[in-house]
C-alpha cells in the first residue's frame, strides 16, 4: 500500500517555460489543477492545446488568479512570468496569501537577500505567517551553483572560481529580452542597461554560490556591455530583424572577492544567436588541484524546467518562509513526484 499522494500544482505563466513544464509535470505524475496567464493569445484556451500535448487537459487558462488560487487546494504554484523581483512580487504575494507553496523561475528572486532586501524580507515574513515556502530555482540552481559547489567539495584549496554561461534570448519570452537590452542602440544600451545599477542574473547567482560555499562576500562588482551579431538576425522573441548596430543581447561580468580569499568571477552572455551558435556552461576551479568542466550545448530551457520539477519535493518539505536554494538539500533526480500523507 502506498502512503503517498499526487502533488497538485497551479501553473502561473503558460509561455515558453510553462509549456515545457506542463509536459514534464504530467510525465512525473504531478496533477495540474489550474493555469493562469494574462496573454490574450493564451487566456481561455485549454492548457493541453497551448502546451501542444495533442489532447485536452480540461483546464482553461484563466486571467483571474484569485479565482484559480481559491478554487481548490493546491500544494504548489509554479510562477514563470517575469524576471525581476518587483515584477513577480505581486504574484508571489497573491499565492502566499492563500498559504500555497511557490517555486518560481524569476531570476532576480533566485538569491535576492542583498539585491532586494525589502521585498525578500517581506516575502519571508508573509510566507512564515501563512505557513508556506517560497523558493526560486531554474538553470542557476544546478548549472550556476550546485555544479560548482560539488566540484568544490573535492577541492582542497580554491583561489579562483571562473564560470561562463551563454544562452539564446530567443528561447525565452520578452521579459528576458528586455533586461538584456535586445534591439537597443549603443547609446540606449549605455543609458538603460550599462548605467543601471540593478544587478543582472549573474550577480544573484554569484551571491548564491558564495553562500552555498560558506563564503562571506567582501566586495562585488559587475560590468554589463552590449554584444552584437556579425550579420542581421531575425529574432522570434522580438518579432523583428536585428541589425548589426543593434544590441543582440548583453554580457555581464560579475567579480566577487571573499573574506576566505577565494575570488569568484562569473560571465553570462545572453543574446539572440546567429546560426550555429550554441549554449555553453563552463566552470573552472583554480587551486589545489585545478578542475575544469566544459558543458557544450546544455539544453538550457529543458534543464531549467526539469530542475523545477525535481525540486518540488524539497520545497514541499522545506520550513515555512522564503527559502533560497543555498539552504535546500542538494538537488536530486526523481522518477515520480509525490507527497507523503
Ligand atoms: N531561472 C531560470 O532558469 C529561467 C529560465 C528561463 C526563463 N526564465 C524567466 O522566466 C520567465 C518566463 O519565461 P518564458 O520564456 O516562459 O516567458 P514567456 O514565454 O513570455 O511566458 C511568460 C508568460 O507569463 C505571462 N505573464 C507575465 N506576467 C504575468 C502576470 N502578471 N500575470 C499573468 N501572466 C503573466 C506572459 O504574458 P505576456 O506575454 O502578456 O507578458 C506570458 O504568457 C521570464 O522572466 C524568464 O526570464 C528563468
Amino acid at each position: 500500500m502506498s502512503n503517498t499522494q499526487k502533488v497538485k500544482v497551479i501553473l502561473w505563466g503558460c509561455g515558453n517555460m510553462g509549456q515545457i513544464m506542463v509536459n514534464y509535470l504530467l510525465q512525473k505524475n504531478v496533477q495540474i489543477i489550474g493555469a493562469i496567464d494574462r496573454n490574450p493569445a493564451r487566456v481561455g484556451k485549454d492548457l493541453g492545446d497551448v502546451a501542444n500535448l495533442g489532447y485536452k487537459l480540461n483546464i482553461k487558462i484563466s486571467s483571474d488568479h484569485e479565482a484559480v488560487l481559491s478554487s481548490s487546494a493546491a500544494d504548489l504554484c509554479i510562477v514563470g512570468t517575469r524576471s525581476t523581483m518587483e515584477d513577480v512580487y505581486p504574484q508571489l504575494k497573491a499565492v502566499v496569501n492563500h498559504g500555497i507553496n511557490v517555486l518560481t523561475i524569476c531570476e532576480k528572486a533566485f538569491y535576492s537577500w542583498n539585491t532586494n532586501p525589502e521585498l525578500s524580507n517581506k516575502l519571508n515574513a508573509l510566507a512564515r505567517k501563512n505557513n508556506c515556502t517560497v523558493t526560486a530555482s531554474g538553470i542557476q540552481d544546478i548549472y550556476y551553483v550546485n555544479l560548482a559547489a560539488i566540484i568544490a567539495s573535492s577541492t582542497q584549496k580554491i583561489d579562483r572560481i571562473y564560470g561562463l554561461s551563454t544562452y539564446n534570448v530567443d528561447d525565452y519570452g520578452q521579459a528576458l529580452a528586455q533586461v538584456h537590452g535586445v534591439g537597443l542602440s549603443e547609446e540606449q544600451f549605455k543609458q538603460d542597461i550599462s548605467s543601471d545599477t540593478a544587478p543582472s542574473f549573474g550577480w544573484n547567482a554569484g551571491e548564491a554560490l558564495a553562500s552555498r560555499l560558506g563564503m562571506t562576500i567582501k566586495s562585488i562588482h559587475e560590468k554589463k556591455v552590449p554584444v552584437y551579431n556579425k550579420q542581421d538576425v531575425y529574432s522570434k522573441t522580438m518579432g523583428t530583424t536585428l541589425g548589426t548596430n543593434q544590441a543582440a543581447g548583453m554580457k555581464s561580468s560579475v567579480f566577487i572577492t571573499t573574506y576566505q580569499g577565494t575570488v569568484i568571477e562569473f560571465d553570462t552572455v545572453g543574446k539572440v544567436y546567429e546560426p550555429g551558435e550554441i549554449d555553453v556552461t563552463n566552470w573552472s576551479l583554480e587551486g589545489e588541484p585545478t578542475t575544469t568542466v566544459n558543458i557544450s550545448s546544455p539544453a538550457t530551457p529543458q534543464l531549467t524546467c526539469a530542475t523545477i520539477v525535481n525540486r518540488i519535493p524539497h520545497v514541499l518539505d522545506a520550513p515555512a518562509g522564503f527559502y533560497t536554494i543555498d539552504k535546500l538539500p542538494s538537488p536530486e533526480f526523481h522518477h515520480f513526484i509525490s507527497k507523503s500523507l
